[in-house]
């Protein structure tokens, strides 16, 4: 069996995705998959070819992968998702799909699904320029989170306590990129520097840590330093994530939960989690998981989507 990862390098010893990868091919070889990592960029979409059985890697026509593991997540460009529904529509089957991909690396697109089903999602809206302070003050309230639609690590993500600071933000963005895409957010306070990250694979969950911030910042992106320690996850939360993974069709999730007193509210969700600090917090393997899950999934050879 033969899969191909797709990354922003094909250089997969470019950060950050070395662990997860080289993890990936590891555990694919135990079980007799090879994998190779290509760029999206090395491969020739040609949509009116008769020849279905192979494409254009590097201009030298080669034999189509059984399947694909797209790795891009926020960072997938517009030519990555024609590549990928090109690959879809010529029977490979990708982990996620390119429909799901599109869908969750819009912050904005994937709370409006989950808040259709009534799922529990912070107080949320789209910006629009020039930007009326009073509406953010009376639908969302201070302090504010604000993000840009896409985005991943915390590097997009702000926190406005009053309305003075929020001004001054939005005077910088309108000043450096007037196009970006902004949402503002309800601050959830309990969960201050501290989140809950939960992977799910196939429809199970594969573990989960509560990640805190080291140094005092709201955001706990593991990423940014963050500190973690293993979740042992209830009946509770496991039906909320693995309902988000359903609604949101992704065959491998990173859900992001934010502690809100009892319950939780949605954060985001990811569709290529990163699982290095998974691994070590939960003591699992969950490139294992991903790769039981996909030959499970191929030889079962069901026509599910
Ligand atoms: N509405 C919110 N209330 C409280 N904390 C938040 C909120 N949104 C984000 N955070 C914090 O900021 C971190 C990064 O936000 P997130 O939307 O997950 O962005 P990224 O895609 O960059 O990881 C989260 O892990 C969480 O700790
Ligand atoms: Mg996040």
């Amino acid at each position: 069996m033969l899969g191909w990862i797709l990354h922003k390098h094909s250089d997969f010893l470019i950060k950050p995705e070395t662990y997860e990868i080289q993890k990936l091919i590891v555990e694919g070889n135990k079980v007799g998959i090879e994998i190779k990592v290509l760029q999206p960029e090395q491969i020739e979409i040609i949509v009116n070819r008769d020849d279905r059985k192979s494409i254009f890697v590097n201009d030298v026509q080669t034999s189509l992968p059984d399947f694909i593991i797209p790795r891009m997540g926020a960072g997938t460009t517009y030519f990555a998702l024609a590549l990928i529904r090109h690959l879809e529509k010529l029977g490979v089957y990708s982990f996620n799909s390119a429909n799901s991909i599109e869908i969750v690396k819009d912050k904005l697109y994937q709370l409006q699904i989950l808040a259709e089903v009534g799922m529990p999602i912070p107080k949320t809206m789209l910006a629009k320029f020039p930007l009326s302070l009073k509406v953010v003050d009376k639908h969302i309230g201070f302090p504010v989170v604000v993000k840009t639609i896409s985005g991943s690590q915390g590097s997009g993500v702000f926190l406005c306590d009053k309305l003075e600071s929020l001004e001054e933000l939005m005077h910088m963005v309108e000043n450096t990129n007037p196009n970006v895409n902004l949402i503002f957010q309800e601050f959830i306070q309990p969960s201050f520097g501290r989140d809950l990250r939960v992977v799910t694979v196939g429809g199970r969950v594969v573990g989960a840590m509560v990640r805190s911030s080291a140094d005092g910042n709201f955001k706990a992106n593991y990423s940014r330093g963050g500190l973690i320690s293993k979740f042992d996850i209830t009946p509770e939360i496991e039906w909320l994530v693995l309902e988000i993974a359903r609604r949101l069709d992704l065959d491998i999730a990173g859900i992001d939960l934010l502690f809100d007193g009892d319950g939780f509210k949605i954060c985001e969700v990811n569709s290529s989690p990163g699982f290095e600090g998974l691994e070590k917090a939960c003591e699992k393997n969950i490139a294992s998981e991903i790769i039981h899950f996909v030959k499970l999934r191929l030889d079962m050879k069901l026509k599910l989507k």
